[in-house]
């Protein structure tokens, strides 16, 4: 089977992006990709789109028709379909489309991914944000993203004997990293007591715990091995795919703050690159909530379960033995669902190929990017390397 490299990337910027609709957003990222990869539409064998909510928030669907019609590909005939796993439809996308080059199937592939939220506002957004949740079983009864996050938080720090302080490290981070990073959302550094002071949302995470409400799109071109050589190509390979799921609804599970999905995810995505932990030079966590972050960590297997306190003060910075999201991650440089599994692929191909400017990442060569559906039920996790 043939070796997958990105070989072109682009992105938008994410955040309140008013003037910009979902159709122009996907098309500035895959031309983007697209330019980058210096590939024409000629080569293009497959459009993969991922997006999670536009039929419900921006009453569109039929998005792979939409992208490749608006990004002047329609006459070329070239498949182009929606792939949907919630917020990890980004990753489940970028598998999709690797799946198919390693099938022998198709030599090149743009694989995108597209959110605009912020049409919305307050309780309307924050309604269809709780469709990734079990509408029966757990929105229905008033559970949120936010307020399922804030159960596994209290449940953790209480087992754990972990302060609030060990959480705000993760937008500290995020935040002083995005400060490096022009397509972020938020590009504020935050001091751990702004982090601490901020506005309560669901007792204990406070606003600086919580990603925001986002747009924005992100795009890579996947080629083939025998593709790359003939072409004179550059690019990162992707050493590993895999996916995992778990319980939908939390109440099923067997504990609250383990995340079956990425525990599996990690392990089959390890044994496929035969990789170990020690070898990773970043990683790019889902941190829709800081508390998130702390637990991916552990069942990621990069700390025991509980001692993820131990290494948020200093491991995790830019500079640390193990740096966390240095694009800003999902807290601040944003959270457009269907986007960003593809947003961290982005990072890891400027990362790796060293043009990070101010946030690089020194010597990276193996990235670990984990994407991951809502409150855990669907995890992604891809390896890239050099
Ligand atoms: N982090 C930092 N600042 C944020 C923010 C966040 N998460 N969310 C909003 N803000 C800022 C806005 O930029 C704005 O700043 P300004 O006054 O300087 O312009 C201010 O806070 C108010 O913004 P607004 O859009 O009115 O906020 P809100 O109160 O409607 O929304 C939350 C705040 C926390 C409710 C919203 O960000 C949210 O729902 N986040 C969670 C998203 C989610 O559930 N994702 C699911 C992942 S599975």
């Amino acid at each position: 089977m043939s070796d997958v490299y990105i070989i072109g990337a682009g992105e938008t910027k994410y955040g309140e992006l008013w003037n910009k609709s979902l159709r122009n957003l996907a098309v500035e990222a895959g031309l983007k990709a697209i330019e980058d990869a210096g590939i024409y539409s000629k080569d293009i064998d497959a459009i993969y789109g991922a997006n999670g909510l536009a039929g419900t928030i921006n009453e569109q669907e039929n998005i792979g028709a939409l992208i490749a019609d608006f990004s002047g590909l329609s006459n070329e005939g070239i498949p182009a379909i929606r792939i949907e796993a919630s917020t990890a439809s980004g990753a489940a996308a970028l598998r999709e489309a690797y799946l198919s080059i390693k099938s022998g199937e198709y030599n090149v592939v743009v694989v995108g991914g597209v959110e605009k939220m912020t049409d919305l506002h307050g309780s309307d957004i924050v309604n269809k944000m709780s469709s990734i949740l079990d509408r029966e079983w757990e929105a229905f009864y008033g559970a949120t993203p936010a307020s399922m996050a804030a159960i596994i938080a209290r449940k953790y720090m209480h087992d754990f004997n972990v302060e609030k302080e060990a959480l705000a490290m993760i937008p500290v981070n995020d935040h002083n990293n995005a400060s490096k990073n022009p397509d972020a959302q938020y590009r504020n550094k935050i001091t751990v007591e702004q982090a601490l002071n901020s506005t309560p949302v669901a007792d204990p995470l406070n606003l600086m715990d919580c990603s925001p409400v986002s747009d924005g799109a992100a795009a890579v071109v996947l080629a083939s091995e025998d593709y790359v050589k003939k072409n004179g190509k550059d690019g990162i390979r992707i050493l590993s795919s895999a996916i995992a799921e778990d319980y939908l609804s939390v109440g099923s599970r067997e504990s609250i703050y383990t995340f079956n999905s990425a525990r599996l995810a990690a392990e089959k995505a390890f044994m496929r690159s035969g990789l170990k932990r020690d070898d990773i030079s970043f990683i790019e966590l889902h941190d829709s909530f800081s508390i998130y972050a702390l637990i991916e960590l552990e069942d990621l297997g990069f700390v025991e379960k509980g001692h993820a306190k131990d290494i948020v003060y200093n491991d995790i910075k830019l500079d640390g033995s193990l740096p966390v999201n240095p694009s800003g991650g999902l807290k601040a440089k944003g959270d457009p669902y269907g986007a960003v599994g593809i947003g961290q692929a982005v990072e890891a191909y400027i990362q790796l190929k060293e043009k990070a400017g101010e946030r690089q990442v020194k010597g990276a060569k193996y990235a670990l990017l984990h994407n991951m559906a809502g409150t855990g039920a669907s995890s992604v996790v891809h390896i890239l390397g050099i």
